[in-house]
């Protein structure tokens, strides 16, 4: 039997100006659609902007509904709207950001497990990291160069080859 660790590799940034200029308008532009998320449930507005290879920013803010196993998450409204209008084009990073009972409170969010696996689909799919920025709090800015930092042992297609 092996004990083995593994660490994960991110970059931490304080406050959003000191972001390099890609990450800040993209994070900018998370912060922009939260305003349409539809959140009365949770009251946690989420907002996500994914940035395509051509330089196309497309945004996604999470959508609730009365039957709540029925909602979407942030970054999955955006990528799956760019998997529908861009699909032969990589996604090269993706921001997310969060605000609690109003938009001017902004909380640290982190995506779920099913959005990583919707992201690392998108990384398996076109053969190229996703960049993944992330709030941590108000501060704090997390960015990570592969979706592969917050899921190792992903499943994907090449799972299901056979050896
Ligand atoms: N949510 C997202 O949109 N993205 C995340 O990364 C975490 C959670 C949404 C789902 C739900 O509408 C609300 O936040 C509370 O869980």
């Amino acid at each position: 039997m092996d004990v083995i660790k593994t660490e994960i590799i991110y970059k931490s940034y304080h406050g959003i100006d000191s972001l390099p200029a890609l990450e800040k308008n993209l994070m900018l532009a998370a912060m922009q659609a939260a305003q349409s998320a539809y959140a009365p449930y949770s009251s946690f507005f989420v907002g996500a902007a994914a940035q395509l290879e051509n330089g196309t920013i497309v945004l996604g803010s999470n959508q609730e509904n009365a039957a709540y196993p029925s909602s979407l998450c942030a970054e999955r409204v955006a990528l799956f709207s760019v998997g529908a209008q861009h699909p032969d084009i990589p996604v090269v990073a993706i921001a997310v950001t969060a605000f609690m009972g109003n938009l001017d409170n902004q909380h640290p969010v982190s995506p779920c497990g099913a959005c990583r696996q919707v992201m690392s689909e998108f990384e398996h799919r076109y053969g190229k990291p996703v960049k993944m920025i992330m709030m941590a709090s108000p501060n704090q800015i997390i960015v990570l160069e592969s979706v592969k930092q917050l899921l190792p042992f992903t499943f994907n297609s090449d799972s299901m080859k056979s050896t």
